[in-house]
Parts: C-alpha cells; sequence; structure tokens
C-alpha cells in the first residue's frame, strides 16, 4: 500500500468530514480554528501536505501560493465562493482550486428568504422587544412591515441560487424579475422577466436579492445611483457577498428612507460589519449563516473530499475545478 497522501485542514470542520479525511489521508488537523489560519501559520500548515482543505476566512493570497511547498498539488475550499483564493496565482503554480457548487445551494435560498422576510417584517425590532419584555400588547398600529405576498422580487445573478430563491419567492406569489447575461430558457426561468441590464431590473424589484459572485466587476455593484432606482420603500436583500454592496449608500438610503429595511447575511470585512447596520431599526443582520445547517455543512465537507479524492487517490480532473 503507498502511504496516504497528506492532506492539511485549515480549518476545523464537522466531526463527519474530519472523521472521513482522518481514514483516507494523512490528515493534518487545523491547530486553530480562529483567527482563520492565514500568511505563514497557513503556509506553515501546508508543509509537506500533497493537499490543502481550506474555506472562507483563510486567505489564500498570492504571497501564500507563492510560499507553498511543491508538493501541494490541490487546494479544496469548503464553500461555493472562492473569492478568498488567488486564483491566478494558483494557475501560476500548477495547482488545481476546486469548489463546493450544488450542496449549498438550498441551504443558501433558505437564508435568503429569511432575511427577506425578517426585513420586511421588522423581525430583529421585535425579536429585541420580546426579549427585552417591552411588549405592552397588540396593537393596530404595532410596528406594520412591508407585505410580501404579491410584490415584485428582483434577482441579480440567476445561477443555481438565485433560481432557487426564486421558486420559494414563487410560493409567497411574488412575481419574478432577473438580471443575468443572458436570459434562462423557459423551463429554468419559469416566468420570471429578464432584464437586461441591472438598471432595467431595479425600477421593477420592491425586493432585490443578489446571488452574484464577489469579483473586481461586482465589488460596489449596488452603489449610490443603483440603490437610488429602486422604488420608494424597497427592500435589499444580500445573502452572496458583502462588498457586492457599497456600505455607505445602503446605509444612506435606509436612513432617508428610501430602502424600508435591509436582510443581510454577508458583510464587507467580516467579522466586522459596518457599525451603523447595528444602529439601524430597518436591519436584519445574520452572521454568514447561508449554508450552516448539518446537513449542507457536511455534504460541503463531502464534496471538498471527493475533489481532493479526484487529484490525490485517482489521479484525475475533479468535478469542480475552478483553477
Ligand atoms: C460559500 O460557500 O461561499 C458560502 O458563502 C459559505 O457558506
Amino acid at each position: 500500500m503507498p502511504p496516504k497522501p497528506v492532506l492539511a485542514l485549515a480549518r476545523v470542520l464537522p466531526d463527519a468530514v474530519e472523521a472521513r479525511a482522518a481514514r483516507d489521508y494523512n490528515a493534518r488537523p487545523a491547530p486553530v480554528d480562529h483567527p482563520p489560519l492565514g500568511g505563514d501559520a497557513l503556509v506553515a500548515q501546508a508543509a509537506g501536505a500533497d493537499g490543502l482543505l481550506v474555506a472562507p476566512g483563510n486567505a489564500v493570497t498570492a504571497a501564500v501560493i507563492a510560499a507553498l511547498p511543491d508538493t501541494v498539488r490541490v487546494i479544496a475550499t469548503f464553500s461555493v465562493g472562492f473569492d478568498h483564493i488567488d486564483l491566478a496565482a494558483a494557475r501560476a503554480r500548477g495547482i488545481v482550486v476546486t469548489n463546493t457548487p450544488d450542496v449549498l445551494t438550498d441551504a443558501t435560498a433558505d437564508i435568503a428568504m429569511l432575511c427577506l422576510l425578517g426585513a420586511a417584517r421588522r423581525a430583529a425590532e421585535g425579536e429585541a422587544l420580546m426579549r427585552a419584555g417591552a411588549w405592552t400588547g397588540w396593537a393596530p398600529t404595532q410596528m406594520m412591515g412591508t407585505q410580501v405576498t404579491g410584490k415584485r422580487l428582483g434577482i441579480i445573478g440567476m445561477g443555481r441560487i438565485g433560481r432557487a430563491v426564486a421558486k420559494r419567492a414563487r410560493a409567497f406569489d411574488m412575481a419574478l424579475h432577473y438580471h443575468d447575461r443572458a436570459p434562462l430558457p423557459p423551463e429554468q426561468a419559469q416566468g420570471a422577466v429578464h432584464h437586461e441590464t441591472i438598471e432595467d431590473l431595479l425600477p421593477h424589484s420592491d425586493f432585490l436579492s443578489l446571488h452574484c459572485p464577489a469579483t473586481p466587476e461586482t465589488t460596489g455593484l449596488m452603489n449610490a445611483e443603483r440603490l437610488a432606482l429602486l422604488p420608494r420603500g424597497a427592500i435589499l436583500v444580500n445573502t452572496a457577498r458583502g462588498p457586492v454592496v457599497d456600505d455607505a449608500a445602503l446605509i444612506a438610503a435606509l436612513k432617508s428612507g428610501h430602502l424600508a429595511a435591509t436582510g443581510l447575511d454577508v458583510f464587507t470585512g467580516e467579522p466586522n460589519a459596518h457599525p451603523d447596520y447595528k444602529a439601524l431599526p430597518n436591519t436584519f443582520l445574520l452572521p454568514h449563516l447561508g449554508s450552516a445547517t448539518v446537513e449542507t455543512r457536511e455534504a460541503m465537507g463531502f464534496r471538498a473530499l471527493d475533489n481532493l479524492d479526484a487529484v490525490l487517490l485517482r489521479n484525475e480532473a475533479p468535478r469542480d475545478k475552478v483553477a
């Protein structure tokens, strides 16, 4: 039997995932989870490793990739997003990079709906009132929010997660509008109206949900000019990546009343968030919980290991190669 390949883990993973890694590899557990390994510590963790299993929080920069030992053939991320990895640097060193699409689609779409409903129905304010023991009783004008039924939902990015959100929104009798590079085939669009540009989409969006990756092109995508194109009283939901939204512009729109509310699961500079979000009453905030169910997190780990197995155990192309 040849020796098992060495797999360096850069985050603490669900028990079942760590157990499978230990079964099939000479697995090196992450020494710490917080703060996530980065820089020299990440390079040191990879010493002599054949594969590296990272996750959001591990900054796999060009400098880290340049310093990785020659033994590393593959970096698998425990996430669908790979904005924490410098793909060009990995390509330049011939290191394969993989992600975990599909398996977190439903969990993330559920969180988008939670953010949408939480923002529309003022759930954070209601919860805070109950926990403070400050509720004085039902009142006809108390804490009135925004009706969801029959409203228009605009979706930017109609990939797997965007379509799963659309499916859920149909059950709320929402009318679907979307922007993506090209219209979807009718069986996928299911009546959702395609808009050629984001600017065309926004005036048709009583609610707007973001499902595009974080790239240099999408940084600050929802800026002041675009927010101004939303109907007054619109609600913005972001479960994609924080930098897609210009925080200062969103906060200004929430303060002016142009936007009624926002539901956010992701933030620029995580785990920090712009302090005004916490101070404003019309925000519903979650700590990047999109994929955080036991089932999904295990599935993400197994998918990452499937990719590693392809490269390191079978010398095959992995299913989810992104570089
Ligand atoms: C991802 O997979 O990119 C998510 O943001 C983590 O849940």
